[in-house]
């Protein structure tokens, strides 16, 4: 437990800098993205990045997102390649993580990559996100801002209401505005789609002029959010509803009667910004989940991963 409990400072240049203090003692500041809030610790700092899977409760294999503030930066860490560049050129800063071979006299923390020998790295476009990353002039590893297996947090209370007196502070600024988690590239190999997300893949596939691979349930635990389970909400999801059973709350898309819905107008962008508050609102009805069909193109294949993982079967 924090002593004092959590510091909430606002996103100016006083609490900006206050965080990239707490950061370069090796604490724990929870800070706004594009995405999701991360919970972020210095990469550098083996003991920092502990106490982030200590924080989330987080199984140690799952490795970390290197955030940091351009493309020069990046390359500090890792292997630069053509794709590299054309992808950060079309999408960063923004929704995109590329995970590319670990450069010699990298300086990560190990336990950042959980001993792989590849680092997922992305440049936030979050203002304040950028800001604090400047200012710390070094990497931050951040997973959510959520304790493990939970809902992703998309507002500062969120992150409250997971971790309070579990990390140092949070650094509030608002909600969220993409509201889904970056897309993972992986370019150590085969150029390969390992999390759909904030990027839709036919845009990286139209940037690369090729198709990627696209990880599967069942292919190689080498990647993001493989748990089969997972932004759980307490109560059980169904997915593909045409309407609400039993006790049920329905969570719509489009113009389909429900208690809440994602996007009336049917927009994608819209319905994913909204999902994982959406999640957290029906979570404290403590009634089943019902959830309408989503398509499942563009931003659409992101947000039916996460609620697929949120219907799977729960390990406990
Ligand atoms: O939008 C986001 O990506 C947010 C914000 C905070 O930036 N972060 C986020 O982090 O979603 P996290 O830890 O919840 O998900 C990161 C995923 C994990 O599923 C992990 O397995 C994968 O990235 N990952 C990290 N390093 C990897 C690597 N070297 N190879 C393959 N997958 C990796
Ligand atoms: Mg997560």
């Amino acid at each position: 437990m924090i002593p004092n409990g959590t510091l909430e400072l606002t996103a100016d240049p006083s609490g900006i800098a206050q965080a990239a203090d707490l950061l370069r003692q090796g604490l724990l500041v929870a800070f706004a993205t594009e995405t999701v809030y991360g919970l972020g610790g210095d990469a550098r700092n083996g003991e920092a990045v502990a106490s982030i899977y200590a924080a989330k409760g987080r199984p140690s294999f799952n490795p970390l997102i290197a955030h940091v503030d351009s493309i020069e930066s990046a390359q500090r860490y890792v292997e630069w390649s053509d794709p590299a560049e054309a992808l950060a050129a079309a999408f960063w800063p923004g929704p995109l993580t590329m995970v590319l071979p670990l450069r010699d006299g990298h300086g990560i923390s190990p336990l950042v990559t959980a001993g792989l020998d590849t680092l997922a790295v992305r440049v936030p476009a979050h203002g304040t996100a950028r800001a604090l990353l400047s200012s710390l002039d070094g990497p931050v590893a951040a997973p959510s801002a959520n304790p493990s297996g939970q809902i992703s947090p998309t507002t500062a209370e969120h992150v409250r209401a997971g971790l309070d007196g579990r990390i140092a502070a949070i650094l509030d600024d608002g909600p969220c505005g993409v509201g889904l988690e970056s897309t993972i590239v992986g370019l150590a190999g085969e150029p390969s789609l390992l999390r759909p997300g904030g990027v839709a893949l036919e845009q990286i596939e139209s940037i690369l002029h090729a198709q990627l691979h696209v990880h599967q349930a069942g292919d190689l635990l080498t990647a993001p959010g493989q748990l089969q389970s997972h932004y759980a909400p307490d109560a059980p999801v169904r997915l593909n509803a045409t309407n609400a059973q039993g006790d049920e709350v329905l969570l719509g898309f489009g113009s389909v009667a429900c208690d809440l819905n994602l996007s009336e107008k049917g927009e994608l962008t819209e319905a994913a910004a909204n999902l994982f508050s959406a999640l957290h609102t029906l979570n404290t009805t403590g009634r089943p989940i019902a959830v309408t069909p989503i398509p499942d193109h563009g931003l659409g294949a992101a947000i039916n991963d996460r609620l697929r993982r949120a219907a799977a079967p729960r390990d406990s």
